[in-house]
């Protein structure tokens, strides 16, 4: 987001000083192989491009995509109206050459190999999907270069590491819009991810237009729900881009939006409405074990896996469903279900006594088995939570492991021992707002799980996320750039590990992202916009770039765990338009900051301490602007304690650097500025307390989840 940094005092030299990788290439996800040659492509106005192989109305889109993309940030005027692949020029300097055009399938070859030489580039691939792909590694080579722009001289072969490369997104807690998916779309793309998991269905919201039972778009949702012609568009737009679409309707729990429609399906009579599973505020100080206890004892909204009538219905809706989602996937959800809803029912628990069952672990399985046999007539193969894995469990069935694990934990060997293929989505949770290098140095290969074991049995892994607190409004800035770190865990090769690396390219990828596919940066400035009511930008943004969230569940839980401090907003109408809701995950500003600040201690350089004394100066004085502005903001006047801190903070270290003052007062001044309030916290504390101490501690290897 550098173009809207307009206080970062941006420092280039560190740049080739701590890459520990081959190149210094801005390449997300980082390719297999990767040969720097000598010399340079230079961009032209001669720039033409020729595809060969058996046709693929897919791959020509993709290429008049990029062609037109690419004049536009070159800003030259290129030779062809559009590119056929018919009337191939003899002198096309881009030559594109594949044997097959498929449709995405989980496994297809998705490989290409991309040479650049001065003179021309060839990218080869043996399916459409794999030069689609050779398309987005050619497009971040493009370097601005004096007069021009040009590709430096390469030669890269790649492929993907896993197969099974996702995002699943939450649309039924909040709602997201129809465009926000089709740019997330755009987004997965440019990073090479192959699959869209949406979560259409919960307790909050059925998202899905029916018209065999409409009263699930009509009774379990507020409105807002996608139609039938948009989800076909949608699979059509990822299917051109490479990417499947996975439906997952949660189920047997997580479904008081469905029973709100069609109530005969409940394991027990009530009011269903699409809302909360649990009325958080009636636990209100309580404890974490309260929590967790509540939740495996209370009963709640499930489908009653016992009755035939069930399987009419959704034969009837995946019949339904299947010509929309033509993918051979269904996801049935079935997580956190306690049980408690079937113990509690007298023809549900005789249902279980006469098939000899022994818990409730073992009707679920049952409902899984049944649903199994359904998502059979339609060719689907069915995607389930862990909580699915059981001995009964077919072995076609695909398991989503969520639940964060400690390394012995045995689960994904057993599932792999019974032959099952596993999803990894545990360590991939980006609601926890954890930064990306924590997500970016979990490996999706489980330590205690052999090679072989490994390469059978992990298809790869998803990003999740849930939606609870993220709208249409803020999901671009949550998902993005930090899902593009998710992206190369899942393409590249399992030992490229340099999180700095990693962000020196993230950042640069982030404005790829933007020009090309989300609203990441809009969303931001937008929420900043409401709150100065269209004054003057720079100042909040000066202060959200170098705030980020508390991290993991303390925002979502605080209703329960802190209450009368902050309030979970987890409702529907909540809006999410404050602080918390519109800075990044990662700070940029403060990652800048801090390689400066590693620089600054390591040479002790003047010219570093310069730009670190003038960033301080600059965040220091924001405050009187934001004070001006906060004259007729209600918002930031909430916030002026934010604002007051950064400056307060900025002011102690200048003291510091200046020798002046008692420096463990100093550090202790600092820590209590750096507390959380409102949601988030300080990025740049590590930093500037390096800046008093003379150390810089490391990131912190992991964060706890409460
Ligand atoms: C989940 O997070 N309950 C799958």
């Amino acid at each position: 987001m550098r173009t809207i940094f307009t206080t970062l005092f941006i420092f280039w030299g560190f740049l080739s000083a701590g890459a520990q990788t081959t190149d210094s290439l801005n390449l997300l996800p980082r390719p297999q192989t990767v040969k720097l040659q000598t010399g340079r492509f230079i961009i032209s106005n001669k720039f033409a491009v020729g595809i060969n192989g058996p046709g693929s109305p897919k791959l020509i889109a993709s290429v008049n995509r990029f062609y037109v993309q690419l004049a536009k940030r070159t800003g030259v005027i290129f030779p062809q109206e559009y590119i056929s692949g018919k009337e191939n020029p003899a002198d096309a300097q881009l030559a594109i050459s594949y044997q097959k055009s498929i449709n995405p399938v989980i496994g297809i070859d998705e490989s290409y190999t991309l040479t650049v030489t001065p003179e021309k580039i060839a990218l080869t691939a043996t399916t459409d999907i794999g030069a689609e792909h050779g398309l987005e590694t050619l497009y971040q080579l493009l370097t601005p270069a004096g007069s021009g722009f040009c590709c430096p001289a390469v030669e890269i072969n790649d492929a993907p590491r896993f197969k099974w490369r996702g995002l699943m997104i939450d649309v039924a807690r909040h709602f997201i819009p129809f465009e926000v998916l089709k740019r997330n779309v755009d987004a997965m793309a440019i990073v090479k991810m192959n699959v869209l998991h949406l979560h259409l269905s919960d307790d909050e919201g059925f998202r899905v237009e029916s018209k065999v039972y409409p009263k699930l778009q009509e009774n379990g949702s507020n409105g807002l729900f996608y139609t039938q012609h948009q989800l076909k568009e949608l699979v059509n737009y990822a299917h051109d881009r490479g990417i499947i679409v996975v439906p997952e309707f949660d189920l047997p729990g997580h479904c008081s939006s469905i029973l709100a429609a069609y109530p005969f399906l409940a394991s027990y009579p009530a009011n269903y409405k699409p809302a909360r599973r649990f009325n958080i505020d009636t636990i209100k100080n309580s404890s974490l074990g309260k929590i967790m206890q509540l939740i495996n004892q209370v009963q709640t909204p499930t489908i009653d896996p016992t009755k035939e009538s069930t399987y009419v219905f959704f034969d009837q809706f995946l019949r339904e469903m299947s010509s929309i989602f033509t993918d051979p996937y269904f996801h049935v959800g079935a997580d956190e279900n306690n049980g408690v809803a079937w113990k509690q029912n007298p023809a549900i628990a005789a249902f279980m006594k006469a098939k000899g069952m022994k818990t409730t672990d073992d009707l679920q399985a049952y409902f899984v088995n049944r649903m199994h046999g359904i998502a059979q007539k339609y060719n689907k193969r069915i995607i389930g939570w862990e909580e699915t894995f059981n001995a009964t469990v077919p072995q076609d069935v695909i398991i989503q492991k969520w639940k964060p694990a400690a390394p012995a934990d045995t689960l994904v060997k057993s599932i792999v021992g019974h032959h099952n293929q596993v999803i990894i989505s545990a360590g991939y949770y980006l609601d926890m707002y954890f930064p990306a290098y924590i997500h970016y140095l979990t490996d999706p290969v489980p330590a205690n799980l052999n090679a072989a074991a490994a390469e059978k049995g992990i298809l790869g892994g998803e990003a999740a996320m849930w939606s609870e607190l993220v709208d249409g409004g803020n999901e671009e800035i949550r998902v993005w750039p930090r899902t593009a770190a998710i992206a190369e865990r899942f393409w590249s090769d399992a030992g490229v590990r340099s999180a700095d690396d990693m962000y020196r390219r993230l950042w640069a990828l982030d404005f790829e992202l933007n020009d090309r596919a989300v609203n990441e940066y809009d969303s931001y400035i937008k929420i900043l916009d409401r709150w100065v009511n269209d004054e003057e930008l720079n100042t909040a943004i000066t202060l959200c770039n170098v705030y980020t969230q508390v991290k993991g569940y303390k925002r979502l839980m605080a209703a329960i765990l802190s209450p009368g401090e902050v309030h979970a907003k987890t409702t529907l109408t909540t809006p999410l338009v404050g602080i918390a809701d519109a800075v990044h995950t990662d700070s940029e500003t403060g990652w800048y900051f801090r390689q400066l600040v590693a620089t600054y201690l390591d040479k002790h350089d003047a010219a570093s301490l310069e730009q670190i004394k003038s960033q301080l100066q600059r965040w220091q004085s924001n405050k009187a602007r934001f004070n001006a502005l906060a004259a007729n903001s209600p918002y930031l006047q909430q916030i002026a304690d934010l604002s007051d801190n950064l400056s307060n903070a900025a002011g102690i270290v200048l003291q510091a650097l200046n020798n002046e003052g008692n420096k463990d007062d100093q550090l202790k001044q600092l820590q209590q500025l750096e507390k959380p309030r409102h949601e988030v916290q300080l990025a740049i504390g590590q930093s500037l307390e390096a800046l008093v101490t003379g150390k810089l501690k490391p990131e912190p290897a992991a964060y706890s989840m409460f």
